[in-house]
């Protein structure tokens, strides 16, 4: 996919970016211990998959873990964690038949080995894919993205391939995470809070928001449809004027 091609409103995002919240507090209504919340977001993850591929988005990524996520309780990091491992040996097969290619972004190092060794089989799996780009965000915090892009160019640097002059946008829009993909066209929100929580905070510069009270595990086809119909009646300006746009010779060049 070109990464810098924009993509006009008036159409299906190319990018669909997710924070899946609500599987605790959706646990705790129904009186069961938060795991069994994340389960039922783990179902929830496949209703987005599927929605992506029928629809024809190009990519999804979806904020599974955050940096700051392993400051929750052992008990439902630990759980998290063998959901993720299981999630990642049922799926890929499934994932690999269907086109989808799989890939993680955030701080590997974190996660032990037997889940590294998963999320590098995974890759390695299905990397000839391009129905779908799906990316799982996993240890990842935006801050961490811009602190790991601005630590290679400043190897670069240091090594007196690149010079500090030559640093700009482009420059450190190439080291963050998902670098190779059009940024995010549309970011959803489930639970309720109206907030990016340390997500893509570079790649979500002029991408749409959209927020819906419903936890993640109640999250479904029809309620994606409502958030892509949304987006799809809204005028991305990019800084500039709505004449300009109409000026413009055709849409795709907004
Ligand atoms: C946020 O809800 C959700 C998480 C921290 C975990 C997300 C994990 C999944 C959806 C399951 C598996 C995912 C993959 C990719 C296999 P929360 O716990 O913060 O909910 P709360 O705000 O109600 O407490």
């Amino acid at each position: 996919m070109a990464p810098s091609e924009p993509t006009p409103a008036a159409r299906v995002p190319r990018h669909l970016a997710v924070i899946m919240d609500g599987n605790g507090r959706w646990a705790e209504r129904r009186r069961r211990p938060r795991v069994i919340g994340h389960r039922a977001g783990a179902r929830t993850v496949n209703v987005c998959i599927d929605f992506c591929l029928e629809h024809g988005i190009e990519a999804l990524t979806l904020f599974a873990f955050s940096s700051e996520n392993w400051g929750r309780p052992q008990d439902e990091v630990g759980a998290l964690m063998k959901l993720f491992l299981n999630a990642l040996e049922r799926e890929v097969d499934e994932l690999d038949r269907r086109g989808v290619r799989v890939r993680f972004i955030g701080e590997r190092e974190r996660f032990s080995d037997a889940i590294r060794a998963q999320m590098d089989a995974a890759e390695t799996r299905t990397r000839g894919n391009s129905r779908l780009h799906l990316t799982v965000a996993a240890s990842y915090g935006g801050r961490w993205d811009l602190a790991q892009a601005a630590r290679s160019l400043a190897a670069d640097v240091a090594a007196g391939t690149l010079r500090p002059e030559d640093i700009d946008e482009a420059a450190l829009g190439a080291r963050v995470a998902l670098a190779d993909l059009p940024a995010p066209d549309l970011f959803i929100r489930t639970g309720g809070d109206c907030r990016i929580s340390n997500f893509l905070l570079w790649q979500l510069a002029y991408t749409e928001l959209w927020f819906t009270d419903l936890l993640w595990p109640e999250l479904d086809a029809a309620t994606l449809r409502r958030a892509i119909d949304d987006y799809a009646g809204r005028e991305r300006r990019f800084g500039l004027t709505g004449a300009q746009l109409a000026a413009r010779p055709d849409e795709t060049a907004a």
